[in-house]
């Protein structure tokens, strides 16, 4: 790995052998049978999106058998799976397999870390990791394909999917993306265990306006091309079989319509060759969003726009057909979408033999194994980060004489298993409580009190949070008196698991009822807390970020959460996460992120910052609470002697840079070396700060490393106003160390020749 690039890049879709079956098939398709390969049905095992009006199942088999669908949706098991391929295999004229997609995001049946958490962990071997076990288990249950990785970069803490990704930042979104492709699709998408990955949404949707789902976007062409679109390349060369585009529009056209990312990008700059699928109903949107008249005007579009299959619009289906037999369409769109979607099939070996993921032992035998309860754990405790431990409080000792554990979460099984949850029993993840309980030694005086109410109602993916009761402070006096009690207090604070995810946006991102209103009271009577954070987005909470000594950002960390926030809490794991997004003081400075574009005003231009004519608020402070790249170990790390090889390079030169850092403290620990850049002047406008490398690296007691990281004109290169990707001539600050704020500083001149 260097500069934290996962090098074994898989091949390419084509396999010339495939293609010719691929020929020998659609001779005999009639253009019924090539649309509904373009078309695809939901079922109903679970609901990601509004449900069509005909629900009935039977009529979708029914269609199944005529050959007018090419793929469902949300049917799961080896069995149901099984039944449902029958059908395509053995009823439909051709017999062409099914291809099942599922949403399989942190896990099917083991959960692991939601993937902002994941991404904090900043280990690409653990992300690839939770993928390939996920794949493992959805394959098992007759998954083919999953609707993940997604990857958009998301700055709005607002925005309920900031949970979904890697957070603000396009490299480490980019060596993600890659990993967890790598992860899913392993090194063959025929092989029983791994599925194909989605690229999703295609793109932008993760700059909907003001945080709100489903919202319309602005986006500039300079971000659309370095922030928003790095990670899907990235995707694209790591092998990436399928791309989902989205709901929002880019520059007033809706991306399931826009033959500029779908053809122009994606399809021909980047040689995808996969298919891309809508995502749910985008097609059907696209009347309502006032882009095409009707449906059938939609389907034209999108068709013309490179959009290859159709998630539950039925435009496809019901006009495709007409399109192209009215000439409007020509049938090359329709034979390219094809050939694209039954790629994919042969890939999976889907045409040798159709039932291969339906096998109900593999499926007894490979989900929620112990095996992977150990490898869910390992990664959970990595993705944890350790925001602040002031006064070293942490980690606890095993014996600790009392310990007070407070709040709802600590004892909730149902939260750490995130949004998003596949197949996850409810209640089944270890709780913070249970697995301090398992940690401490039998003198320890461990006791609970949930102090707090969060929101309640239904727990499902599809239903509004209740919050009313969140007012409640009768548990108050219960969790003052353990805390008096108590040598240290552990407080869990944060959001119910479904506060964030799909259509979970939020107008306020600070603790929801009487959070925090709980912990000063707890605080008044013990300071020896620590905060346990468990939320799906950013919190922005001042007072407790200032007050407490000790805090865990740990997001949703999966099957086994307490257990894994044990292991840090003791020291059993030395903390090794970093943050992959900046956490904002207050919501006024969402969103907030460290990789902006230099104002030309600013800290105290010109120069008297008493003055009010540079760029700041007048009523907070203007940096984050919490910057992207901070976390913090048990031990410390000492960076120094930053040498870069020369101080000027030529355009073909590829140069070292390189730091020592050593493990100053008295524990062993990992820590994560990051590398960025500044172009000091360009011909756009290039970010303050930009991350081009990462390593993440095992230091001893008193060890010291020389980490080196490579420059060539490519990690100073950015796309220009005329979407070329060049490097300009012209100097450089260089800089590395353990967060994006407290660096070391070299310079570099790239020439011109
Ligand atoms: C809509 C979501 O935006 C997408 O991410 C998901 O894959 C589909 N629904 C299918 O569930």
């Amino acid at each position: 790995m260097a500069n934290g690039v996962l090098t074994d890049k898989r091949s390419s879709l084509i396999d010339p052998d495939i293609e010719k079956k691929i020929d020998d098939l659609m001779a005999k398709m009639t253009i019924e049978e090539k649309v509904g390969q373009m078309n695809q049905y939901t079922s109903t095992w679970d609901v990601t999106g509004p449900m069509p009006d005909e629900g009935d199942t039977k009529d979708r088999y029914q269609k199944v058998a005529e050959g007018k669908v090419g793929s469902m949706l949300n049917i799961l098991g080896a069995q149901a799976t099984y039944e449902a391929q029958k059908i395509a295999v053995e009823n439909s004229r051709l017999g062409i397999p099914l291809i099942f997609g599922y949403d399989v995001i942190h896990g099917y049946k083991t959960m692991f870390p939601i993937p902002i958490a994941d991404a904090s962990s900043w280990d690409m071997e653990v992300v690839k990791k939770g993928c390939a076990i996920a794949a493992k288990e959805a394959s098992a249950a007759g998954v083919h394909w999953t609707f993940a990785p997604m990857m958009d970069i998301a700055r709005d803490a607002r925005w309920g999917r900031i949970m979904e990704g890697a957070g603000e930042d396009p490299f480490l979104g980019a060596r993600v993306a890659e990993a967890r492709v790598q992860g899913f699709q392993g090194y063959s998408l025929c092989d029983l265990d791994t599925i194909a990955a989605t690229a999703k949404h295609f793109s932008g949707y993760g700059f909907v306006i003001a945080g709100l789902d489903y919202n319309t976007t602005e986006l500039n062409q300079n971000t659309l091309f370095n922030t928003v679109l790095p990670p899907f390349k990235a995707a694209v060369e790591a092998g990436v079989a399928t791309v989902m585009n989205a709901f929002n529009d880019y520059n007033g056209i809706p991306v399931t319509g826009n033959e500029f990312l779908q053809r122009d990008i994606l399809k021909k700059d980047w040689n995808f060759d996969g298919f891309i699928v809508s995502d749910w109903n985008t097609i059907g949107e696209m009347p309502i969003h006032q882009y095409a008249k009707d449906l059938k005007d939609a389907a034209f579009k999108a068709a013309k726009a490179g959009t290859d299959m159709d998630m539950e619009s039925r435009g496809y289906e019901y006009h495709l057909g007409d399109l192209v037999r009215s000439g409007k369409i020509e049938e090359s769109v329709v034979n390219d979408a094809v050939r694209r979607i039954l790629r994919v099939k042969f890939l999976l070996g889907l045409f040798d033999d159709p039932y291969k993921y339906c096998s109900e032992e593999r499926e007894k035998a490979n989900i929620n194994t112990e095996e992977h309860k150990v490898i869910s754990r390992d990664a959970a405790k990595r993705s944890i980060v350790l925001l602040k431990n002031e006064t070293s409080l942490l980690p606890l000792s095993k014996n600790i004489p009392s310990l007070a554990v407070i709040g709802s979460l600590a004892d909730d099984k149902d939260t750490p298993l995130g949004s998003w949850r596949g197949q996850a029993l409810e209640n089944s993840a270890v709780s913070l409580l249970e697995g301090i309980r398992s940690a401490v030694g039998s003198s320890s005086d461990v006791r609970f009190e949930k102090g707090y109410n969060l929101a309640s109602g239904k727990r499902e993916f599809t239903q509004e949070l209740k919050f009313e009761g969140i007012d409640d402070t009768s548990g108050f006096d219960a969790a003052t008196e353990a805390a008096s009690k108590s040598n240290v207090v552990v407080v869990a604070l944060g959001e119910e698991c479904f506060q964030s995810g799909e259509g979970r946006s939020q107008t306020s991102i600070n603790l929801k009822g009487k959070q925090l209103e709980l912990l000063k009271k707890l605080h008044s009577v013990n300071p020896n807390i620590v905060v346990v954070l468990m939320n799906g987005r950013p919190v922005a909470e001042p007072w407790l970020y200032e007050n407490i000594p000790s805090i865990l950002e740990t997001w949703h960390l999966g099957s086994e959460a307490g257990n894994a926030i044990a292991d840090v809490l003791f020291g059993d794991y030395n903390p090794s996460g970093k943050l992959p997004v900046s956490i904002p003081r207050n919501l006024g400075q969402v969103p907030i992120y460290y990789n902006h574009n230099q104002t030309g005003r600013p800290f105290g231009y010109p120069n008297d910052a008493d003055m009010v004519f540079w760029s700041h608020y007048t009523d907070s402070d203007k940096t984050p609470q919490y910057y992207f790249g901070h976390g913090l170990s048990y031990t410390s790390f000492k960076y120094s002697d930053l040498c870069i090889e020369s101080p000027t390079m030529n355009m073909s030169d590829t140069i070292n840079v390189s730091v020592r850092v050593k493990n100053t403290g008295a524990l062993a620990g990992e820590e994560v070396i990051q590398f960025y850049i500044n172009d000091k002047y360009s011909s756009t406008i290039r970010p303050v700060k930009e991350l081009k490398g990462f390593q993440k690296v095992h230091f001893e007691v008193g060890e010291e490393k020389l980490i080196t990281f490579t420059i060539d004109w490519q990690t100073l290169a950015f796309y220009g106003s005329d979407q070329e990707f060049k490097a300009e001539p012209g100097e450089f600050d260089i800089m590395i160390g353990g967060n994006s704020q407290d660096l070391l500083k070299t310079e570099l001149e790239l020439l011109d020749s």
